[in-house]
């Protein structure tokens, strides 16, 4: 069986498959997996339980800096822990979907993410060993230097039936419309701020997901780290 050795970059806008992709592809090769979305979710759940108004830039900034965040890297069990509670289900509610983006554009919380991102990173991989990491800058900004870097694309309307279908299966209220609109405007939020805005690095390799199951997309995923000389 062969494993990973390098990172992996898995970036892309939301209801590409990315999460199950990543995490499958880290399953799969024996590597770390990091969801950096997730970081800026957990900052979103505390800022929402301190009660600091989205507009309050000092305040986001404030509670990013006193929350206590843990990331687990572990495939089989990537457990997210604000203050020592795991919070991976609070952090898919649609409240911190709502929130997420005004929390991500703040730039002193971008900074202080990418760089305990960077740190987790540097933790799986050196002297040697893997990381499949997913979210939306990781190959223009967080790691620069992935062995691979693949940009996930779908149509927005196969987007927002697999974030319903998400929704469905972690048993949170389906509302199609209400999906495709949100997945609309954080399109639009996470491709226009001026920080890290939502981009393909130059050097990424793009794969639409409208048509490919998951093992295909995975099979694909796999073929190209290999040809990247990435599995020993
Ligand atoms: O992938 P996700 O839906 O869990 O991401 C949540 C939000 O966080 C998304 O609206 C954009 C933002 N994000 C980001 O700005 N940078 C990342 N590397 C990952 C996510």
């Amino acid at each position: 069986q062969p494993e990973l050795n390098g990172i992996v970059a898995v970036d892309g806008p939301s209801g590409t498959g990315k999460s199950t992709a990543a995490r499958g592809l880290a399953r799969a090769l024996g590597a770390a997996y990091l969801d950096t979305g997730a970081m800026y979710r957990a900052v979103t759940l505390a800022v929402l339980r301190a009660g600091v108004a989205l507009d309050d830039a000092a305040g986001l900034v404030r509670v990013a800096g006193e929350v206590r965040l843990v990331m687990r890297t572990d495939p089989d069990d990537p457990g997210v822990l604000l203050d020592g509670v795991d919070v991976h289900q609070e952090i898919r509610e649609q409240e911190v979907t709502g929130a997420v983006s005004a929390v991500s554009a703040v730039p002193e919380i971008r900074e202080l993410l990418v760089r305990r991102q960077r740190s987790l990173i540097d933790a799986a991989t050196r002297p040697r060993g893997g990381i499949v990491v997913e979210g939306r800058d990781v190959g223009t900004v967080v790691a620069p230097d992935a062995g691979l870097k693949v940009y996930l694309t779908a149509s927005a309307d196969a987007r927002a039936h697999r974030r319903t279908a998400q929704d469905v299966a972690e048993g949170r209220p389906a509302d199609r419309e209400r999906v495709h609109a949100d997945v609309r405007r954080r399109d639009t939020l996470d491709s226009n701020r001026s920080v890290a805005p939502l981009r393909m690095a130059d050097d990424a390799i793009s794969l639409d997901t409208t048509d490919l199951s998951l093992e295909q997309v995975l099979l694909r995923l796999r073929e190209l780290a290999d040809g990247r000389g990435l599995l020993v």
